[in-house]
């Protein structure tokens, strides 16, 4: 079932399921896009794939790991009162909200703060973060308040070295459960849910505008709490129901099939995956990563971990078409390279042609289960505005201004 926002132009309709709720001041928040330095020799595919492993983790841990992205977008929110301002990265792949992952910034309890009395932690890959979880006043800006938010308040952690004071996290609220103790069966209601049951938005989704970057700081992104922003976006949101299959079900996850131009298979049948803001490339499996790069020629740069192109390869390269329940959508050959002002952050040469599409791996032996077919991360979703449904348990995607723009 498809909206058409555009023709659409209401000025605050509230309609029926399945359709969205289009506003003419929808309530937007605005995100900035960073790269951050970890100071440590990993690869962003590295740091990708380690985010990866983390997300399954998480089932068995808690939080996820933090500072293995090199780019994050970020949002400012403010937490207590007195306010005390915090810059956290808004994550779609996961659902507790927490501060303190730089122990120089950490929590502030304020007249606003109660304790719960339970701990709350997460474990990955290199390092991990345990605190105590509080329920607190936590401010978005724009009228986005909640008196009454579970926030993580890290008190020890060790590997994290992000650009970022925590996460905001916005997946499904079952992400939470197992974080907390010794209540591990208790979910932490989202930031979104609390949004939603107190009556500040009408509906409970959250919609997330990216762009490519044209700065290493660059504010250009935009999330938008309880309805979609029809600037951001062109022609219809095209919906898919969540995926039934596990594990990528547990995520904000799909179904998709995927072509190297208009015949190419790269993933056959219909797969399931994930789409994931907290994940900076594009990831395939194995099979699927090496079938793309015997159709491109590109060779594996082992500097930046990445693929690299040739200019004669990168002038040869096809679309790839994504197919999520009957709409394709084409993701031009500019779209799969890496944006060639920033080689030089992920170790690459100024003048080479580096992919986005990565080898999501094989788990290691802790996440035997980890098996879902691709991660649609930010090089997908500088392309295309995604919306993220809790209310009808679906996810949409539309093209935007961006989609076929020749940028990187
Ligand atoms: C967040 O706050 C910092 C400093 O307080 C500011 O420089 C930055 O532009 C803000 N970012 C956003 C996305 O509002
Ligand atoms: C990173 O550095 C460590 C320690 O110097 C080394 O053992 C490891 O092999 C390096 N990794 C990469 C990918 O270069
Ligand atoms: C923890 O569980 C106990 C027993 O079910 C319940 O009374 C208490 O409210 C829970 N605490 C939190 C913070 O969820
Ligand atoms: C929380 O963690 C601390 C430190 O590990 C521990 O001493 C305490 O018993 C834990 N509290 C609960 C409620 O689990
Ligand atoms: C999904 O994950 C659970 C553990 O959380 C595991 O027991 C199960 O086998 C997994 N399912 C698949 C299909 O991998």
């Amino acid at each position: 079932m498809f909206a058409n926002l555009v023709t659409l132009a209401l000025a605050l309709s509230v309609v029926a399921n399945p359709m969205v709720v289009i506003r003419d001041s929808p309530i937007n928040i605005p995100l900035m896009k960073r790269y951050h330095t970890v100071g440590d020799n990993r690869t962003l595919i590295m740091r990708d794939r380690e985010h990866i492993t983390s997300l399954y983790k998480h089932r068995h841990g808690g939080l996820r790991a933090t500072d293995i992205t090199t780019s994050a977008y970020v949002v400012n929110v403010t937490v207590g009162n007195p306010p005390t301002e915090y810059t956290l990265l808004l994550d779609t792949g996961s659902s507790n909200t927490w501060v303190g992952a730089d122990l120089k910034k950490p929590f502030k309890p304020s007249s606003t703060t109660v304790q719960t009395g339970q701990n709350v932690s997460f474990k990955y890959g290199s390092g991990e973060f345990s605190g105590t979880e509080v329920i607190d006043r936590l401010d978005l800006g724009n009228g986005l308040v909640v008196e009454k938010q579970g926030i993580g308040a890290a008190s020890s952690s060790s590997g994290l070295r992000a650009g970022f004071d925590g996460i905001l996290g916005v997946g499904p609220v079952d992400l939470t459960i197992g974080s907390l103790s010794p209540n591990t069966t208790t979910p932490i209601p989202t930031v979104t849910d609390n949004l939603f049951a107190q009556g500040t938005i009408p509906e409970n989704l959250v919609a997330v505008s990216f762009e490519p970057s044209t700065s290493i700081s660059d504010t250009n992104g935009v999330v938008t709490f309880g309805s979609v922003d029809s600037s951001r976006f062109t022609g219809d949101i095209h919906f898919t129901s969540r995926t039934q299959v596990q594990n990528s079900s547990l995520w904000w996850g799909i179904d998709q099939t995927l072509t190297y131009g208009q015949s190419t298979p790269i993933l056959s049948q219909s797969t399931a995956g994930i789409v994931d803001t907290g994940t900076t490339l594009l990831l395939l499996n194995t099979d699927a990563f090496v079938t793309y790069q015997t159709a491109t020629g590109a060779v594996l740069d082992d500097r930046t971990g990445l693929l690299q192109f040739t200019p004669e390869q990168y002038a040869a390269l096809e679309s790839l078409f994504f197919h999520i329940n009957g709409v394709t959508f084409e993701f031009t050959a500019n779209a799969q390279i890496f944006p060639r002002k920033f080689n030089a952050l992920v170790g690459g040469d100024p003048d080479g042609i580096y992919g986005i599409v990565g080898d999501l791996g094989t788990p290691p032996p802790l996440v035997p289960v980890f098996n879902s077919a691709f991660v649609n991360g930010m090089a997908f979703l500088e392309r295309f505005y995604s919306v993220y449904d809790t209310t009808n348990n679906r996810i949409g995607l539309a093209t935007t201004k961006f989609t076929y723009a020749d940028i990187n």
